[in-house]
């Protein structure tokens, strides 16, 4: 069984208040992480307690150069950020990523020695013309690096319609994917691949968090709205230590 990895994306959200967020949330018996917007990083990694992580919503995939705006993972990594989440849908629709780019970003990431989420999802289209197990095929074949391995690389399953809309895949809907990801991972893997964790998203809160951490292949959950409080986020990382 893979460590379970509790982690919270604050989007463009907080503020250096908001991070008194972050008391309590450490947990000693599974991975708990917070990905801040890039500018509180540095200060959140500094304050934030034991067993408690602290990661990066975005990188570049060069080391440095002529990028206005762009943050390198080396940068993220002297920051303090020990994971860095690529290809988010929103970093897919609002920024145009590719595949491509998002494999690119996550072979940069694990060459720093850091951890890469790597997001996939169907849109509410897709799943609708039946299209949901080939998108998601077609999006973690070309989203992830060939050194992938348990330690350096993570999936989340985020299906696009349900990101902040407060619908959730339900567990039958979440359990035919995982285990669909599962198998794919190991075909392309090996046997590493049972390690490596597969997190669902999409309006994850404390009232559906039991029932989603008991579907078979949920290793944890990438978190958005409810990741912003600790009031929110503090139930479902024990909902999760408690699966
Ligand atoms: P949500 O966002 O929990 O607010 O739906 C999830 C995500 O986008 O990672």
């Amino acid at each position: 069984m893979p460590r379970k990895l509790a982690a919270g994306n604050w989007k463009m959200n907080g503020s250096v208040a908001q991070l008194s967020e972050l008391s309590g949330l450490g947990h000693a018996d599974i991975d708990v992480l917070i990905c801040p917007p890039a500018t509180l990083i540095a200060v959140a990694a500094n304050a934030a307690e034991t067993g408690l992580m602290i990661g990066a919503q975005d990188c570049h995939a060069a080391a440095s150069g002529a990028h206005t705006g762009d943050i390198s993972t080396a940068m993220l990594a002297e920051a303090g950020a020990t994971h860095v989440i690529v290809g988010h849908s929103e970093r897919r629709a609002d920024h145009a990523e590719t595949d491509d780019q998002v494999r690119a970003k996550a072979e940069a990431i694990t060459a720093q020695g850091l951890i890469a989420i790597i997001c996939i999802g169907e849109t509410l289209a897709q799943r609708e013309a039946g299209e949901t197990l080939s998108i998601l095929d077609a999006q973690l074949s070309a989203s992830t690096p060939d050194n992938a391995t348990a330690a350096n690389t993570v999936i989340a399953y985020e299906p696009v319609w349900a990101i902040g809309t407060g619908l959730t895949a339900n567990t039958d809907q979440i359990g035919e994917v995982h285990s669909h990801l599962r198998a794919h991972l190991t075909e392309r893997f090996g046997a590493d691949a049972a390690d490596i964790r597969l997190l669902y998203g999409g309006s994850v809160k404390a009232a559906n968090a039991t029932e989603i951490f008991a579907v078979p292949d949920v290793d944890g959950a990438l978190v958005g709205g409810a990741s912003l409080t600790a009031k929110d986020f503090r139930p479902i990382v024990d909902a999760l230590a408690a699966s």
